[in-house]
């Protein structure tokens, strides 16, 4: 059975989580940079979010995915139960039970409420948003890592190497994120701003704070769990619905998990530059 230990080798988690936590310290220099990096590590991660239905329906349309014990060859299609455990991980990016609204909003009042703390008009934050030049590239790549060939196994099973790496990589993300952000300023300013404020919605009323606290931190295990043991159980599927070995699922998987490792480290080394450069000219001002 293929495990979180076979795929450790692709992903160097310690270096990664090295430069996330890296760039979060230059994010806690000030609430303007504060606002920036969560800008843009919010529009980084929806990539993410509306990505993983995608990889969901090119393996639901492939016909590689058969079930070897089938009584019946013609009625051997697997494919749907391989992409259920790639789904579990969109699933509550679409609807958060206790809101019933989308993670993707729940970041955006995040971030409307770290603009209000930076005393940013929506004007400052509109200028934010244009001013970055090198997003769209990181937001295309992981566009085209999700997107695989539906008829060629090794190019999905590589997909999912890069999704199973993006779960397990995003609970760390959340967790540096949470302890650097807040845990850090938990006492401050910055822990009462959030303590006072409330994003209220029909279903349920919750901290500006929740959508990186659902996902996990150091003490709570949060969604991103769940979704990295589903993902990698969607690799074993994979060799158990397919001819090929668990040796070359690794390996295809690998591949992805690579090519995830290049890309989170380049986001965060890009927001870091972005960040440095951005203190500069607040000190200059
Ligand atoms: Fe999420
Ligand atoms: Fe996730």
């Amino acid at each position: 059975m293929i495990t979180l230990d076979d795929l450790q080798g692709f992903l160097a988690v310690d270096d990664i989580n090295r430069v996330m936590k890296s760039a979060c310290q230059d994010a806690i220099a000030t609430p303007e940079l504060m606002h920036l990096f969560m800008q843009r590590f919010v529009r980084y991660s929806a990539a993410y979010s509306h990505s993983v239905p995608t990889l969901c329906g090119t393996i639901g349309k492939s016909q590689c995915f058969l079930d070897p014990a089938a009584a019946i060859p013609s009625n051997a299609d697997r494919a749907m139960d391989v992409a259920a455990k790639v789904f579990s991980a969109a699933i509550e990016e679409f609807r958060d039970p206790r809101t019933n609204v989308s993670h993707r909003t729940l970041a955006f009042a995040l971030l409307d409420q770290l603009a209000e703390y930076a005393g940013l008009s929506a004007a400052d934050v509109e200028h934010v948003v244009q001013a970055e030049d090198w997003l769209a590239e990181m937001v295309a790549s992981v566009h085209n890592c999700y997107e695989a060939d539906a008829n060629n196994l090794a190019d999905m099973v590589r997909a999912m190497g890069f999704h199973a790496a993006a779960e397990t990589i995003g609970g760390n993300e959340f967790s540096i994120i949470n302890a650097v952000l807040f845990c850090s300023q938990r006492q401050g300013r910055f822990g009462q701003f959030i303590k006072q404020h409330k994003l209220r919605f029909e279903a349920g009323t919750v901290s500006p704070w929740y959508w990186i606290v659902i996902h996990g931190t150091d003490a709570t295990e949060g969604v991103e769990l769940g979704h990295a043991d589903d993902a990698i159980q969607a690799l074993n599927y994979a060799v158990r619905y397919s001819t090929a070995s668990e040796a070359q699922v690794i390996a295809w998987a690998g591949q992805g998990i690579r090519q995830l490792a290049a890309i989170q480290t380049q986001f965060f080394s890009r927001v870091q530059q972005e960040l440095r450069a951005a203190s500069t000219l607040l000190v200059a001002a």
